[in-house]
């Protein structure tokens, strides 16, 4: 049985990538060094940096947003919603994912295959307004370098951070401080990480017969290597990025239709064959980050093993009704399969296996804003700007 369970995640391990020089990484035990692009090497001071400005409000034009309320510890990263919302409390088309583990993670976000970087990435969030405004900092930039010029600890924690740089607080600089924090936020001490290493008490049985499952049924063939992120190749190693995959959700024409507002990879291929594929969630941490699916739309991960045992998912009632397990664009390997209450129950509890819970209380990744020791105690929004 644990070898079973071992080999579906030791085969996953990259080569290293070349260790940053200088940065001592906190990792576990069994994950790579992460890839670090050369611009924005590692240093403990600009993590520190980074830790406060992804949990700032001041960072959000209006101050009732940051990365950490919508990327929240205690939610596995994510916001417990099923859509996002943005400061002008209008809803985002797509779920908030878990940035535990991101470091880890290529392409970024669920359907945007050119988006590698996450010094790029945030920049979405902070300046976009497509689909929605999330932190409406666009057009507003010098507003918002000049409260971080003047205010709380920030002229030190640049200075500290960049200091080679007369005025280290640009957007720039803040992009780079946040995706070094981005990177520390490494989740790898879940009973099932622990079975890896070696304790063979630390999962269930229970849990090590819905990793049998799990690998039966054909989901590690989509959700494969050490963050279940990634496809199993036709030579059975795993591929260095995250596949797209249509796993029937939807079909509100009977022609492979989805929701008009989100039609997944389609949208930026423009091939019509891309309808309905979205990029594969890593499963981490996954029983902390309810709900589930790109739009949020299935509320567990019981519903989530009901709707892929039938094939795809039957949507009844509501705005795009239809049955997903007809959806022509669906990936053949989602064909349906027999669950039983036993099957199902020992799922659950592998899903709650791969759940680092105690690392979504790690004083290293919490909000130091809030922290009790923390004289600068600030938390609770809305702040003054
Ligand atoms: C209003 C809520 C909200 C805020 C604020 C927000 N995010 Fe996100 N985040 C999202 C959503 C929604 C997505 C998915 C977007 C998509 O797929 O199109 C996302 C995606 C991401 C991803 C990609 C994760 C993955 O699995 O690929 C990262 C990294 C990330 N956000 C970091 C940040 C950072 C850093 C900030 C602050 C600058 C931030 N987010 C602010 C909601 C938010
Ligand atoms: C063909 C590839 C593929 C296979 C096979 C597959 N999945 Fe998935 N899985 C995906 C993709 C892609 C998504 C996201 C779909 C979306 O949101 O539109 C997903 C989403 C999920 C989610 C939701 C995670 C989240 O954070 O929202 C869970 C849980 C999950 N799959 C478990 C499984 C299980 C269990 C199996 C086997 C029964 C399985 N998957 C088989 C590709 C696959």
């Amino acid at each position: 049985m644990r070898r079973v369970v071992a080999a579906l995640a030791l085969s996953a391990c990259r080569p290293a990538d070349p260790p940053d020089p200088g940065y001592v990484w906190d990792l576990p035990a069994h994950f790579p060094v992460p890839a670090v692009p050369a611009s924005n090497p590692m240093t403990t001071e600009k993590v520190t940096l980074g830790r406060f400005l992804f949990y700032d409000f001041k960072l959000s034009i209006d101050g009732r947003r940051s990365c950490g309320i919508c990327h929240e510890p205690a939610k596995g990263f994510t916001d417990g919603f099923a859509v996002a919302v943005g400061v002008e409390n209008v809803a985002h088309d797509r779920n908030t994912p878990s940035t535990t583990n991101v470091a880890y993670r290529s392409p970024l976000t669920w359907r945007d295959p050119d988006l590698w970087s996450l010094e790029e990435q945030l920049l979405v969030p902070l300046l976009g307004d497509d689909p929605i405004v999330e932190m409406g900092v666009g057009g507003h930039e010098d507003e918002v370098l000049a409260r971080l010029r003047s205010q709380g600890p920030y002229p030190d924690l640049f200075a500290d951070a960049f200091p080679d740089d007369d005025d280290p607080v640009t957007i720039e600089r803040i992009a780079m401080a946040i995706a070094a924090f981005e990177r520390t936020v490494n989740t790898g001490a879940s009973p099932f990480d622990q079975h890896l290493l070696g304790d063979d008490g630390a999962m269930s049985d229970g849990a090590k017969r819905g990793a049998e499952r799990f690998e039966a049924l054909g989901c590690g063939q989509c959700h494969g290597g050490l963050f279940f992120d990634r496809p199993i190749e036709g030579d059975g190693t795993v591929a260095g990025a995250s596949g797209y995959f249509n796993t029937g959700l939807y079909d509100v024409d009977g022609m492979g239709g989805y929701p008009p507002n989100d039609q997944g990879l389609v949208e930026v291929t423009g091939d019509p064959a891309d309808t309905g594929r979205f990029r594969t969630p890593s499963l981490r941490n996954v029983a902390a980050t309810t709900p589930y699916m790109h739009d949020g739309t299935t509320p567990t991960l019981s519903d989530v093993l009901t709707d892929y045992a039938r094939g795809g998912r039957l949507v009844a009632s509501g705005a795009y009704p239809g049955d997903g397990a007809g959806n022509p664009y669906k990936d053949p390997r989602i064909t349906g399969f027999v669950l039983s209450d036993a099957d199902r129950a020992d799922l659950l509890l592998f899903f709650d296996a791969l759940t680092d819970w105690a690392s979504l209380e790690d004083p290293r990744f919490e909000d130091p804003w809030c922290a009790d020791d923390d004289p600068r105690h600030d938390c609770v929004p809305p702040i003054d700007l």
